[in-house]
């Protein structure tokens, strides 16, 4: 059951560690007697913006049928004009977010996802299905001799990289830096002085590699956004998109699986369950593990017009943070929401991937990756045991697992 703590400050980066989770008490008690409820403006310290300030306050949604309308509606409510996360973006922020499919006008944004969705589709990643399958047996070959590992660096995090390398036909020389500049990346929100700047290398391996695309074209994803006419995408315009996916299937991928044994662990009964009929409760498992952790626990958007969300007045500018988080444990949609069951009948029904037009382009892939990676896990390394305490990331965004050491019988 959720712990009933008091914040002041739900951008509070230290309730994730504090929680291991999102703060559900707290959205709980707001669901029941508040549920569009208004968060006054707080300092907040955003390490991904040292800069950033909060002028304003904004709402807090907790129900699952109001983040529901709100993601769906990008007319009165958008991403664009504000950026898609919560903290003021700052002009050249907001120039960068605007520039992400995610913060694009709807025009725009529906050119673009034009352009990147066939490579999201079920066909063309079934192709991708059996090198994703043989990756994620290779991660775990390097670890099973060992008997111990950290779970999150060692395994999670390498299977997101190593797709993204695959979809977007990064030369095999290239990868293991790409994996490197993947992790910075991903860890952004633990500040640390780096020797290197992994969005400018990321850029530069971005035009290397358009440029070998240019001669010789092939099925990846960036050949197509290379060639593309439709879109008319410059080279900046693809870097960015190259930086997207670099980043949006990193830490949500690597963190949902990281939940996913942290959870195995400490439901024992559940493990039992699964471990008795793999392939009959993996892929529920799984959508149960998106469903109670809401690894992205939340994005942002601003109102366009004076409006009202479940019956409350809200201002043209007003800014609105969409918690995933409380959608997916609210009683009127789930059962027992603070239940762990990988047999919950509508696990799926989960926001952890959003809903409407900026909905996760990647959940597909996500999916295969995690149901990849975890059958090879629980089935060669079924007795894996907790080594020490997994760490959380600080952050008001991921609810993220940033270490995670495990034993296990080595085969
Ligand atoms: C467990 C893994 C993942 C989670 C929990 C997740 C979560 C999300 C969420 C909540 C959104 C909605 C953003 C919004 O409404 O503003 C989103 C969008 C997006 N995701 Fe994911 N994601 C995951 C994996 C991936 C992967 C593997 C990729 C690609 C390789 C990806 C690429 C994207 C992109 C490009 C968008 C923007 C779509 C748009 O604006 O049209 N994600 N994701």
């Amino acid at each position: 059951m959720p712990r009933t703590a008091t914040y002041t400050n739900i951008l509070d980066a230290d309730i994730f560690p504090m929680e291991r989770g999102a703060p559900h008490g707290l959205f709980d008690r707001w669901r029941e007697t508040d549920p569009v409820h208004w968060n006054p403006v707080v300092p907040t310290y955003v390490a991904t913006q040292p800069d950033s300030t909060m002028t304003k306050g904004f709402w807090v949604l907790t129900r699952y049928q109001d983040v529901f309308d709100v993601s769906r509606d990008q007319d009165r409510f958008s991403s664009y004009e504000d950026g898609f996360v919560i903290w003021d973006p700052g002009q050249e922020e907001l120039a960068r977010q605007r520039a992400n499919m995610m913060g694009m006008l709807p025009a725009d944004h529906s050119e673009t996802k034009q352009v990147v969705l066939p490579a999201f589709a079920p066909k063309a990643l079934n192709t991708l299905g059996p090198e994703i399958d043989k990756l994620a047996q290779e991660i775990v070959d390097e670890v099973v001799g060992q008997g111990t590992c950290e779970f999150v660096f060692d395994v999670a995090s390498k299977l997101p990289v190593y797709t993204f390398c695959e979809l977007m036909g990064i030369p095999e020389e290239m990868r293991s830096r790409v994996v490197d500049l993947g992790n910075a990346m991903a860890d952004v929100e633990t500040p640390r002085p780096l020797t290197f700047n992994p969005t400018l290398e990321l850029f530069a391996i971005s035009e290397k590699v358009c440029e070998q695309k240019r001669q010789h074209p092939d099925g990846s994803l960036l050949s197509t956004l290379v060639h593309d006419k439709s879109a008319s995408l410059d080279q900046m315009n693809i870097n960015l998109l190259f930086l997207v996916f670099a980043i949006a299937g990193h830490e949500t991928t690597r963190s949902t699986a990281a939940h996913f044994m942290y959870l195995m662990k400490s439901h024992p009964e559940q493990y039992q369950l699964l471990l008795s009929d793999i392939d009959k409760h993996l892929e529920n498992a799984i959508e149960e593990v998106l469903r109670y952790t809401s690894t992205t626990t939340n994005f942002a958007r601003t109102a366009t017009v004076d409006t009202e969300i479940g019956g409350q007045h809200v201002k043209k500018g007003d800014k609105i943070y969409l918690s995933y988080a409380a959608a997916n444990r609210d009683p009127a949609v789930f059962d027992e929401p603070h239940v762990f069951d990988i047999m919950r009948s509508n696990a799926r029904k989960h926001l952890a991937f959003g809903t409407g037009p900026h909905v996760c382009i990647g959940a597909r892939l996500a999916r295969m990756e995690l149901n990849a990676l975890l059958k090879q896990v629980v089935t060669r390394i079924p007795d894996f045991q907790m080594a020490g305490e997994p760490q959380w990331l600080r952050s008001i965004w991921f609810n993220a697992i940033t270490q995670l050491p495990i034993t296990f019988t080595p085969a």
